[in-house]
């Protein structure tokens, strides 16, 4: 099993970057629990500072563009893609080399070019084959339709719901949504109860 976990971090120069707040600790626990159950587990980590369960291969990146590099070479061989890093959609169009300076931006203003991150999800699922996956989607209000769009845009099998006071908690609300239309409510639970509920999934259309 393949997992996605923490924030990327777009560096701006060599002392600063963008990055939200991610903890990484839902795709600790789901590389956790799929560990438990018995499976070989692949987590690419962003910068988090968790330690790896035991057991579990870690692959530590930085930025998105990073991050597609380490999941495409570890999604051939993986049976099931739980995508749970928050990556980040944009990144400074340009590093500089040296620090950005007060001195460099004119009449007391600054603004920084942004270019779109590849889509790693969607990059991947091109060639999904019969991989179960599981994508998330962070929503502010009612995200239901907002989330069934991802979910069929970047091909997932199942897409997690849910809210921004799941970033860096302990405890977490969640509607997991199935490309079959299910969905299933999982309310103030913690991450690691989510996360063995994650990796019991199967995919929709397994009995068919
Ligand atoms: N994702 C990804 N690559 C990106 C952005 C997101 O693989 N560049 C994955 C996330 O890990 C998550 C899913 O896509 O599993 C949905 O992420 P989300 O940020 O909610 O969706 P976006 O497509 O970025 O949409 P928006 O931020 O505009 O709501």
């Amino acid at each position: 099993m393949l997992v996605t976990a923490g924030p990327t971090r777009e560096r701006i120069d060599p002392v600063r970057y963008l990055s939200n707040d991610s903890s990484g600790t839902m795709g600790f626990a789901i590389a956790e629990a799929a560990k438990a159950a018995g499976h070989d587990v692949v987590l690419v980590a962003g910068p988090v500072d968790l330690a790896t369960p035991k057991g579990v291969r870690r692959v530590n990146v930085e930025s998105a563009r990073e991050m597609l590099v380490a999941v495409r070479e570890a999604f051939e061989a993986c049976d099931a893609l739980f995508m749970a890093a928050a990556v980040c959609d944009f990144r400074p169009a340009r590093r500089f080399r040296g620090k950005w300076r007060k001195k460099d931006d004119r009449q007391g203003r600054a603004s920084l070019e942004l270019v779109p991150n590849p889509d790693i999800l969607a990059s991947v699922t091109r060639r999904k084959g019969d991989r179960l996956v599981v994508g998330f989607a962070l929503e502010t209000g009612d995200g239901l339709r907002r989330a069934m769009n991802k979910l069929e845009k970047k091909r997932m099998d199942y897409v997690v719901l849910n809210g921004p006071s799941a970033l860096n908690a302990a405890r977490t609300s969640v509607t997991i949504i199935g490309r079959d239309g299910s969905q299933r409510r999982l309310t103030d639970r913690t991450k690691r109860a989510v996360a063995k509920a994650l990796v019991g999934l199967r995919s929709p259309d397994a009995d068919r």
